[in-house]
């Protein structure tokens, strides 16, 4: 089965519908506000992996800060650059395609780095985590930043035998879109875990609808991310050479909680 955002499709034409600018009501909310703070007070200009559409990487860019954007998915690439040059940005921000464990900038060097919105987590082993923490230690100039947010594990999602709530698994989310008189429908079918490797492995159905609910369109793809320790990413990170700062439970600097965010500080040792 196709693997999210990184084939063309309905996952990523959805997008900034699912997850729209501040991600009110989310974990995550205030990601953004809390990104242009840290590159006010680092300067830019910003990588970015795992830029996706830009939902961080405009913001960034019509504050005034140059941002390099790297993404594996082409396609993710594309509604970017769509949508910077829209927004008359396009001449601040730069796109690269490639994936986030084979950094390969060149000389160029960063104050700050960010990982925002679990980008991380797509990484499946240690192996390339490391591999991508150790390349954006690469790239950062000398005392540089990097800010990267995980989901903060609740064991009970993370069992072998874990069922979605309501037993057949299935969860079902909809937005209507008013200006071309369609339905969009996301169904969250089904979740298995690797407790072991600490991925879990998801399978969404996107559907269209026209009037009268007519089904237009349909694709599933799998969504496989790994889940990592609060300690075991603290050692990551000191292991590949970053000193910790931080580890905030959510983005306003509250304290790490069970089953909220982390929100990592790290900066280049
Ligand atoms: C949840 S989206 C986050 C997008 C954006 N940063 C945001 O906050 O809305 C994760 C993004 O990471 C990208 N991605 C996943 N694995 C990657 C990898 N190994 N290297 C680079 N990008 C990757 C996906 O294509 C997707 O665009």
């Amino acid at each position: 089965m196709r693997e999210i955002f990184y084939e063309k499709g309905l996952a990523v034409e959805f997008y900034d519908r699912l997850y729209p600018g501040h991600l009110a009501g989310t974990p995550v909310v205030g990601d953004v506000h809390f990104y242009l703070a840290q590159a006010r007070r680092m300067g830019g200009p910003v990588l970015e992996l795992g830029v996706g559409t830009g939902r961080v990487a405009l913001p960034l860019a019509a504050a005034g800060h140059r941002v390099t954007g790297v993404d594996l998915s082409r396609w993710m690439l594309e509604a970017c650059a769509r949508k910077a040059a829209l927004a008359g940005l396009g001449g601040r921000i730069t796109l690269v395609r490639s994936d986030m464990a084979k950094l390969a900038l060149g000389e160029r060097r960063f104050p700050l780095a960010i990982i925002p919105f679990r980008a991380f987590q797509h990484l499946l082993t240690p192996a390339a985590q490391q591999a991508c923490l150790t390349g954006v230690r690469r790239h950062l100039r000398k005392g540089g930043r990097l800010v990267v947010d995980l989901f903060n594990p609740r064991l009970e999602y993370c069992l072998p035998e874990y069922r979605q709530a309501g037993g057949s698994g299935a969860r079902t989310e909809t937005y209507p879109d008013r200006v071309h008189g369609r339905t969009l429908e996301v169904r969250y079918l089904t979740r298995t875990n690797d407790a072991h490797r600490q991925v879990l492995r998801e399978v969404w159905e996107f559907r269209v609808y026209g009037r009268k609910f007519k089904l237009l369109r349909r694709q599933r793809d799998t969504l496989h991310l790994r889940w990592t320790y609060q300690w075991e990413m603290h050692h990551l990170l000191e292991r590949c050479g970053f000193r910790v700062r931080h580890c905030f439970g959510d983005f306003r600097g509250g304290p790490v909680r069970y089953g909220a965010e982390q929100v990592w500080v790290a900066e280049k040792r």
